[in-house]
C-alpha cells in the first residue's frame, strides 16, 4: 500500500495514516517478540515498534541491527495511551523496512567512542559523533533558535543586519590576542570584533547589529574562552549611556521570552538543566567541585542589577573575594575570571557591572562626565558563567580618540577609516558584543562554552 514520505516532525499530522520515514536507529531494544526503535533524523525522534505479528523480527536481520544504522521504515503512524514515554505521544507501527548504510558494532560502535564517561579528547576528537546525542543536538537545536530570535528581536527594534569582514588590518580588543595571518605579502588579522566596522555603517545605515565570527588567539585554557566564537554585536546612534543599558536588556530579555514561548525548545532548556545536575553530581563525587550547584534557568527579571566597578570591589573585599595576588581589590585591578564568577553566582542574578577605569578597559571607551578615571562601560554578567556581554559608550571625540590611541601605543594609520569618523559628523554612541556560546551556557547549564559550539576551537584544538 501507499505510504506518505515524512519527516519525523511531521507525523505528528499524521496519524493513522501509512508513512515511510528514514533516519539513523538512535536506541534500540529488543523484547521478546518485538523490538523497539526509537529512529532519529535531526528533526526529531520517533518510537517504532517491530513485532513478529508481520514477521518483522524474524525476516531480514533486525535482530543484528547497530546504532546509528540508516534505514527506511514503513508502517501506521498511531497514538500511544497516555503516560506512554513515546516522543510526540505516538509511534510507528512497522509493516517494512529497509536497511540504507550499516554502523559498526563492537569496539567502534558508536556507544563505546562517545561513551557519557569517555575522556575530552577523545569526546572532542569525535565531536562529528557527539553531535549525535541528545546533550549535544539539543544544544544546537537551542542555540538556532537563540539566534533566530535575536535576529527577530532586532528586527523589531529596527536594527539592520550587516556582513563586517573578518579579514582585517586592525585590532579592537588589544593586541595580545591577535590571530595574525599573511595576506598577499601584506599583515592581516583575523577580527576580533566588528564593532569598528558597525560604528561606520551608522551614518549610512542607521542602528545595524551582526552576527559573526570572532577570534582570539587566546592563550589561557578556561571554560568561557574559545579560540573562535560566534559574536552578537550592535551599534546605536544618538543614544546615552542609560539608553545603552535599556536596549541591552531589552534586547536579552526579549529574545530569552522568544525563545522560551516555543514549547519545545524550552523542553530542550529545561531537560539540558536537568541533565546539568546530573552531571553537577558526578563532579562532586569526584572531587572536581566542593559545593554543589543547581542549575535551572528561567527567564531573568527586568531591571537587572545594576552596579558599579567601585561598588563591585567593595562588594568583593567584605566577602573576602582576593584579587589575583592573593590581596584585597584595589581601584584599577581587572576582576579575574574567578572572583568574577564567584560574585555572581552568591548575587545568582544578572548584574550590569558598569564604569571600568580607564586603564583596564580598550582605547575606545568613552570616559564618565562626572568621574574621568572611569569609563561608560558595562559588562552583564549572568550566574555560572559570568561574563557574557562587553559593551560602552565610544569615544567620539576627534582629539580624544587621537590621544587614546597615543597612550595605547596603537598607530593611527592604519583606523584612518574609524577616525573619520569623528570627522565627518560626529555622534554620540554606544554598542555591545553579545558571546552567543556563553549565552548559551548560561541558558542550558553547560559547563563549559566549547558544548556550545558545533565544532569549538580553542588553543591546541582545530579539528575535526
Ligand atoms: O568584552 P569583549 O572583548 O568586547 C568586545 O569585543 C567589544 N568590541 C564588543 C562590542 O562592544 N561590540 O567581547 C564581548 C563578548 C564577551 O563578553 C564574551 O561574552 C565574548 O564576547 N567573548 C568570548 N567568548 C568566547 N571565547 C572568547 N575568547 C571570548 N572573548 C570574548
Ligand atoms: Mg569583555
Amino acid at each position: 500500500p501507499a505510504a506518505k514520505k515524512l519527516k519525523i516532525k511531521e507525523c505528528v499530522n499524521n496519524r493513522d495514516t501509512r508513512v515511510k520515514v528514514s533516519g539513523w536507529v538512535h536506541r534500540m531494544r529488543p523484547q521478546k517478540n518485538m523490538i523497539f526503535i526509537t529512529l532519529r533524523d535531526g528533526s526529531g525522534l520517533l518510537q517504532c515498534i517491530l513485532t513478529d505479528k508481520d514477521n518483522l523480527t524474524k525476516t531480514y536481520d533486525a535482530l543484528t541491527l547497530t546504532l546509528e544504522t540508516t534505514i527506511t521504515l514503513y508502517g501506521e503512524i498511531k497514538k500511544v495511551p497516555e503516560g506512554s514515554h513515546a516522543p510526540d505521544g505516538h509511534e510507528l507501527h512497522v509493516d517494512y523496512y529497509e536497511v540504507i548504510g550499516r554502523a559498526p558494532g563492537g569496539d567502534e560502535a558508536i556507544s563505546n567512542i562517545v561513551a557519557p564517561d569517555a575522556d575530552p579528547t577523545t569526546k572532542y576528537n569525535n565531536r562529528h559523533l557527539t553531535i549525535r546525542g541528545d546533550i549535544a543536538s539539543a544544544t544546537l537545536k537551542v542555540r538556532a533558535a537563540v539566534v533566530k530570535a535575536f535576529r527577530k528581536s532586532y528586527d523589531d527594534l529596527g536594527l539592520l543586519e550587516v556582513t563586517p569582514p573578518c579579514m582585517v588590518q586592525t585590532q579592537v580588543e588589544g593586541g595580545s590576542t591577535l590571530f595574525e595571518f599573511d595576506y598577499y605579502g601584506e599583515k592581516a588579522y583575523l577580527t576580533q570584533s566588528s564593532q569598528l566596522y558597525l560604528e561606520t555603517c551608522l551614518p549610512s545605515l542607521g542602528d545595524v547589529f551582526c552576527i559573526q565570527e570572532s577570534f582570539r588567539a587566546e592563550k589561557s585554557l578556561t571554560r568561557r574562552h574559545l579560540s573562535e566564537y560566534t559574536h552578537i554585536e550592535a551599534e546605536l546612534a544618538f543614544i546615552t549611556f542609560d539608553d545603552l543599558l535599556c536596549h541591552l536588556e531589552e534586547m536579552i530579555c526579549r529574545t530569552i521570552d522568544t525563545v522560551w514561548t516555543d514549547p519545545q525548545i524550552r523542553k530542550f532548556i529545561q531537560d539540558l538543566n536537568e541533565e546539568a545536575n546530573k552531571e553537577e553530581k558526578r563532579r562532586f563525587e569526584k572531587g572536581e567541585v566542593t559545593e554543589i550547584k543547581h542549575y535551572e534557568f528561567n527567564p531573568p527579571q527586568r531591571p537587572f542589577k545594576r552596579m558599579t566597578y567601585v561598588d563591585a570591589i567593595q562588594w568583593l573585599n567584605e566577602h573576602n573575594i582576593p584579587n589575583e595576588d592573593g590581596e584585597p581589590h584595589k581601584f584599577g585591578d581587572d576582576i579575574a575570571e574567578a572572583a568574577e564568577r564567584r560574585m555572581t553566582d552568591i548575587i545568582n542574578l544578572p548584574i550590569f557591572l558598569t564604569k571600568f577605569p580607564v586603564e583596564i578597559k580598550a582605547f575606545y571607551m568613552k570616559k564618565d562626565l562626572q568621574d574621568p578615571r572611569v569609563t561608560e562601560s558595562v559588562d552583564c554578567l549572568m550566574p555560572g558563567v559570568g561574563e557574557i556581554v562587553g559593551g560602552s559608550m565610544r569615544m567620539d571625540n576627534l582629539e580624544e580618540l587621537l590621544a587614546a590611541y597615543k597612550r595605547e601605543g596603537i598607530p593611527a594609520d592604519p583606523y584612518y577609516w574609524f577616525t573619520d569618523q569623528r570627522k565627518y559628523g560626529t555622534t554620540p554612541h554606544g554598542g555591545y558584543g553579545i558571546g552567543l556560546e556563553r549565552l548559551l551556557a548560561w541558558m542550558c547549564g553547560r559547563w563549559t562554552v566549547k558544548d556550545c559550539s558545533l565544532y569549538p576551537r580553542w588553543m591546541g584544538r582545530c579539528t575535526p
